[in-house]
């Protein structure tokens, strides 16, 4: 009866084989289910751009930052439109509530009850167009 035996260094080749396979099976398997990029865009209209004026003299952009402009004393609003309905962003703007994003911050939200509501329908608008999409690749 010839039993075949393997040697210390075919051990080592088999193990060795299998871990590099282990491993390749992991990272292939993030890699695939790693989500698509994101891309923000701004689809701009003549009522996206009013509202726009209306933010930046309001300084919205004194703590909200859009494709990179503006500080960061409160969440990043690029693709907003994507997450939260007109409704929600003009109650939101005139009886605002800490705790609505992710992160926490040291600053609050403050309360725009005071412009009249075709500002805050013309900054719905804007926030509104500030979408994100998905992209294929
Ligand atoms: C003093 C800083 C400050 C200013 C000025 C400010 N915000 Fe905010 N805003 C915040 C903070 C902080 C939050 C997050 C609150 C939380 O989650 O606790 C927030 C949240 C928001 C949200 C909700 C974000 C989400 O993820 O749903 C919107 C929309 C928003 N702000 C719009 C505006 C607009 C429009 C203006 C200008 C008219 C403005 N903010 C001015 C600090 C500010």
């Amino acid at each position: 009866m010839a039993k075949s035996k393997l040697s210390g260094g075919e051990w080592v080749v088999i193990t060795g084989s299998g871990l590099i396979i282990a491993f390749a099976a992991i990272i292939g398997s993030i890699v695939y289910l790693k989500p698509p990029p994101v891309n923000f865009i701004y689809e701009e209209t003549l009522e996206t751009a009013a509202g726009e004026a209306i933010y930046r003299r309001e300084g919205c952009l004194s703590c909200h930052e859009i494709f990179g402009n503006g500080a960061s004393y409160g969440p990043s609003l690029d693709g907003i439109g994507s997450k939260r309905s007109k409704e929600w962003i003009i109650r939101y703007l005139k009886s605002p509530w800490p705790g609505v994003s992710a992160k926490p911050y040291r600053l609050r939200m403050p309360s725009y009850a005071s412009l009249p509501s075709s500002d805050l329908e013309k900054l719905a608008q804007y926030l509104l167009a500030l979408k994100f999409i998905q992209s294929s690749d």
